[in-house]
């Protein structure tokens, strides 16, 4: 079978393939935004995922704020975003990209405290679990220690740390044994998996800005935040993000969490996004509406969603100027093979308004 690429690439960005990622909306997105009636100079996506919205917002030359509530997604803008040049690694004397990626592979030298990833989601001892081959396994956790070894040595400063976290979480998916998601791995190995993990040097935009990123909340957030316009692009169905995702979670937060199942999944019943149910998700809009401090709100959302176009076209009129609305409708284009294919009759949703 052939792998299916992990990255889009539009508008010179690279980003990771990601559930509801919106890489072939960005166009669009930027439409709406460049008419708006007022200039824009700030702007907060509250729901960043793979960051690919709150980066084309840095590439457009707005200040940015970005946020998602899980530590992956995270790290990944943390490592891009706030950044205007590339870090240069001066007290660690060395390049870590060299170092990383020409690691020994040592199975006598494993010790159980820096092998998680190696004991739980690869065939090594008595795991059957076959996310990596045991020797990309093994990398994923000798990069990881090592790249928390230098924090805790203040060798590499605080943006550094993100910069190398950031490229190894974007690393894993090219190395990993599924088919998008870490819901479930293949039984046989994808021909992806027998490459030798690679980190790159993520690209920095330089927009002269102070770039911010959060880990929060986006209802709690959204109290303690000003902007000129806020991006709202949450979860529009029952499928939570965690579970999809959980072994790069697991590979952010390296916490050796307790897990369980045929996919080691970690535990996650306390971290439910509201959003992913449909009574809290209206109440929840409602909430997150009423405390934002920006000028205009976009949001995104699909006509599959949980809550229907009327009920947040309403929501959206109760919180902003009635005549300013306005709702525009696309086609939901699909990547297969590279090439976008359109699902029949699902439609890409974008709800503008002035407060
Ligand atoms: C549709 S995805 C965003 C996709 C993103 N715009 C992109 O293009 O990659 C929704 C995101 O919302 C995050 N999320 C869900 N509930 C949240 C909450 N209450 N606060 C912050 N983030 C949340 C999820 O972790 C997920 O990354």
């Amino acid at each position: 079978m052939a792998s299916e690429p992990c990255f889009d690439t539009v508008l010179g960005i690279s980003s990771m393939r990601y559930i509801g990622g919106k890489s072939l909306l960005l166009d669009k997105i930027n439409g709406v935004v460049s008419n708006c009636s007022k200039s824009i100079e700030t702007v907060v996506d509250l729901f960043s995922g793979s960051g690919v919205v709150a980066t084309n917002f840095k590439k457009q030359g707005y200040r940015v704020f970005a946020n998602d509530a899980l530590r992956f997604s995270y790290a990944i803008i943390r490592g891009t975003l706030p950044l205007n040049k590339p870090p240069i690694f001066l007290g660690l004397g060395f390049n870590p990209f060299d170092c990383l990626n020409n690691l020994t592979i040592d199975y006598d030298a494993v010790a159980e405290s820096r092998s998680f990833i190696l004991r739980n989601y690869s065939p090594y001892g008595d795991c059957s679990r076959m996310y990596f081959q045991c020797d990309n396994a093994l990398r994923l956790d000798y990069a990881r220690v090592a790249i928390e070894q230098w924090r805790c040595e203040e060798k590499i400063t605080e943006d550094e740390y993100y910069y190398l976290l950031c490229s190894l979480i974007l690393a894993t998916p090219s190395i990993s044994n599924i088919t998008g998601t870490y819901g479930a791995y293949l039984k046989h190995w994808d021909s992806r998996t027998y490459n030798p993990l690679r980190l790159e040097p993520p690209t920095i935009i330089d927009n002269g800005a102070e770039n911010i990123v959060y880990c929060r909340d986006a209802n709690e957030l959204a109290k303690t935040i000003q902007a000129d316009l806020a991006y709202i692009d949450p979860p529009y169905n029952g499928r939570q993000y965690l579970p999809n995702y959980h072994i790069l979670e697991t590979l952010a937060r390296y916490d050796y969490p307790i897990i369980k199942g045929v996919t080691g999944m970690r535990e996650y019943s306390k971290e439910k996004s509201i959003y992913c149910n449909r009574i809290k998700a209206l109440a929840g809009f409602d909430d997150l509406f009423s405390k934002l401090d920006v000028r205009y709100i976009l949001v995104s959302y699909n006509t599959e969603g949980l809550i229907t176009k009327e009920e947040m076209s309403e929501l959206l009129k109760k919180h902003g100027k009635a005549k300013t609305f306005q709702l525009f409708e696309f086609d939901y284009r699909r990547y297969k093979n590279k090439i976008p294919n359109n699902t029949e009759g699902l439609k890409e949703l974008l709800f503008f308004i002035e407060r």
